[in-house]
């Protein structure tokens, strides 16, 4: 992961480095940093605190420069002190900040402790510096191409020198790197919305790309050394950043985004004429969908839960054979491929590097008919993929997903009729009424939005405890690993799901009168088994709390807390369902004090494996 951006210009351009940073965050926040140049050598300020703080100590400092280069860190090499913080140097003449992982960093450590240079911090990023500095002739562009050469691994970097204080050299493989073109000014970034608002044109550089910006202007080579030009598209392709920061009357962006689900639904279902249109997810996707006979869904985290909601919808609408696997766990193993198989990636982010590799591994195994789901327009994802189903989320910023996953359930929803109606099982009286649920979520979604004082009155018991338990069965039980997810990794209480009826194979004993017991109850046709299995709950003494639909007709009594939420909602329950578990887990941990918006440990974009 980690965020890097470089700036060449003739105005002070710490202040649009330390933006650009704010930016990043989300790609980790470990620890931050900024150096600039000047012939004398590199200076630095870092901080293992936030941008926010990094901000102050610059401002404090009166720290400037006109050259520059910037990085907000997600620990790999390393722990998150100031030391391993980037940027790194190389004997007070280089500096370099590095997002991606060196894999023969050890190899090259011992090469460079012969050639008698000392190691300072516990960084793989440390052996990218010195290598470029033994490497450097006078050209630091030169260096940059002959050094990438011997690493193996993902990297993209930025990288000064004292003895050309107007240049920043760029690379980039297996990370990405943008290079942007402002007024008689040029910049690096990891993302284009990094230099939004600096840069008015940005080009994406290839695998194996190096480039170098300088008031001059920009040159690129390919990884075989050739001079390239790289398409450049307008930086408002990338979308805006301004609007979307803005709190509003929220605390923090995860409620806020969690309120912003209704419009984020409606924004996501397409108008009426194309509902459940092939065409939806590109031009020629009648012709591929007609000849496929399964469906792989590959994805990590929430994404992964999503596939597992959505495996219940395209095996009971649209009958197809649905496998669903973390794509960590694929990429690397033994399998048997389907070429007559949709591969189908769900991703907010388009980025996580394990999806991605998922995906291309599948492509390698002849399995060409690929399917992304996906937040993000511009991202590799949806550029490696045959057809795209673009969820309108709108830019997430808290890292704990809410209503990228309600958006990706509704995408793949859509996939389910559409593929349901290419394949006879869904005739026009059920198309209709598939159609007016959709239509109506985001006013249903709203009726559970109205639950919040109930769902706070819960979490203030929560947030005393240090374990909880979910339940849910069928198309619910991915509602319930959902809503445990959340609950760990925001509020730090330890959280299981299981589909209920396991609880007897084993974990029913953790229960106690300690334990909280999450319940999904929807008023489905395994409601009555549900209810047995809350009894089982109860004499062992565990306490319920229970979202019930409204005719289950489920009440409070001892040891079993009710919300009711509204009637039963059909096929489209766990876009209903899992809203009040964003909700639960967003109050106890606001409750317990955590940074709910930048949970520690996590970054919300996982571009490393
Ligand atoms: C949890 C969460 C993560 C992501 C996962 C995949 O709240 O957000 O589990 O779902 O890292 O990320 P994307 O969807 O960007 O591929």
């Amino acid at each position: 992961m980690c965020g890097i951006v470089g700036a060449v210009a003739q105005r002070n351009i710490v202040p649009v480095l330390i933006e650009g940073l704010r930016r990043l965050e989300y790609r980790g926040y470990d620890s931050c940093g900024v150096a600039t140049v000047t012939a004398a050598g590199p200076q630095r300020v870092r901080s293992v605190s936030r941008v926010a703080e990094l901000d102050e100590q610059v401002r404090t400092a009166h720290f400037e420069g006109v050259t520059g280069i910037a990085h907000t860190r997600w620990a790999t090499h390393g722990a998150p002190t100031v030391n391993n913080a980037h940027p790194i140097f190389s004997r007070d003449a280089l500096a370099i900040v590095h997002n991606g992982i060196i894999e023969n960093y050890e190899a090259l450590r011992e090469m460079l402790r012969a050639k008698g240079y000392e190691f300072v911090s516990q960084t793989d990023t440390e052996v990218i510096a010195h290598l470029i500095h033994s490497l450097y002739k006078g050209d630091l562009f030169a260096a940059v191409r002959e050094a990438v050469l011997q690493l193996a691994g993902a990297y993209a970097i930025g990288v000064v020198h004292k003895d050309q204080p107007h240049v920043v050299v760029g690379a980039r493989a297996g990370s990405p790197l943008v290079v942007g073109y402002g007024e008689g000014e040029y910049f690096i970034a990891s993302d284009a919305l990094a230099i939004a608002g600096s840069a008015n044109r940005v080009s994406y550089l290839e695998e194996g790309d190096v480039c170098e910006i300088s008031l001059e202007g920009v040159r690129i080579a390919d990884r075989a050394g050739n001079l390239v030009t790289r398409e450049s598209r307008d930086v408002q392709a990338y979308g805006g950043y301004g609007d979307t920061v803005d709190l509003g009357p929220y605390r923090h962006y995860m409620q806020k985004e969690i309120f912003e689900q209704p419009r984020a639904i409606s924004d996501t279902i397409p108008a009426l004429d194309e509902a459940f249109d092939p065409v939806l997810f590109g031009e020629n996707a009648a012709e591929v969908f007609e000849g496929i006979d399964s469906i792989l869904i590959l994805a990590c985290g929430t994404s992964y839960y999503a596939g597992l909601t959505a495996k219940y919808w395209l095996e009971t609408v649209a009958k197809i054979r649905t496998d669903v696997e973390i794509a960590s766990e694929y990429r690397y193993r033994e399998s048997v491929p389907n070429p007559r198989s949709l591969v189908v990636t769900i991703s907010q982010s388009g980025e996580t590097a394990d999806t991605l590799a998922a995906l291309k591994h599948a492509q390698s195994l002849g399995m060409e008919h690929t399917l992304a789901v996906c937040n993000v327009a511009t991202s590799a994802m949806v550029r490696l993929t045959e057809f795209t189903f673009l969820t309108h989320a709108g830019r997430e910023i808290g890292v704990a997903s809410t209503k990228a996953f309600t958006t990706q359930l509704v995408g793949l929803f859509i996939l389910a009729v559409t593929l349901g109606k290419l394949r006879g099982h869904v005739n026009a009286e059920q198309e209709a009424g598939y159609l007016k649920l959709l239509r109506h979520l985001p006013a249903a979604l709203n009726g559970v939005l109205a639950l919040e004082p109930q769902i706070i009155a819960w979490s203030e018991e929560f947030a005393r405890k240090e374990n909880a338990l979910f339940l849910g069965r069928g198309l619910h039980y991915p509602i319930a690993l959902e809503g445990a997810l959340k609950l760990k990794e925001i509020s730090y209480i330890h959280a299981e799901a299981y589909p209920a009826g396991e609880l007897k194979h084993g974990p029913l004993a953790l229960v106690t009168e300690a334990m909280p017991v999450v319940t999904v109850a929807p008023n489905d046709a395994l409601l009555e088994k549900l209810k047995s299995n809350m009894q089982e709950v109860r004499a062992r003494g565990g306490q319920l709390y229970v979202f019930a639909d409204a005719d289950t007709h489920i009440t409070s009594e001892e040891g079993i807390h009710v919300i009711r939420m509204p009637e039963h909602y059909g096929l489209l329950s766990p876009i209903l369902h899992v809203v009040p578990l964003q909700l639960l887990a967003y109050h106890t941990a606001s409750a317990r004090g955590t940074d709910v918006d930048k949970p520690r440990n996590l970054a919300k974009s996982v571009t490393v494996e």
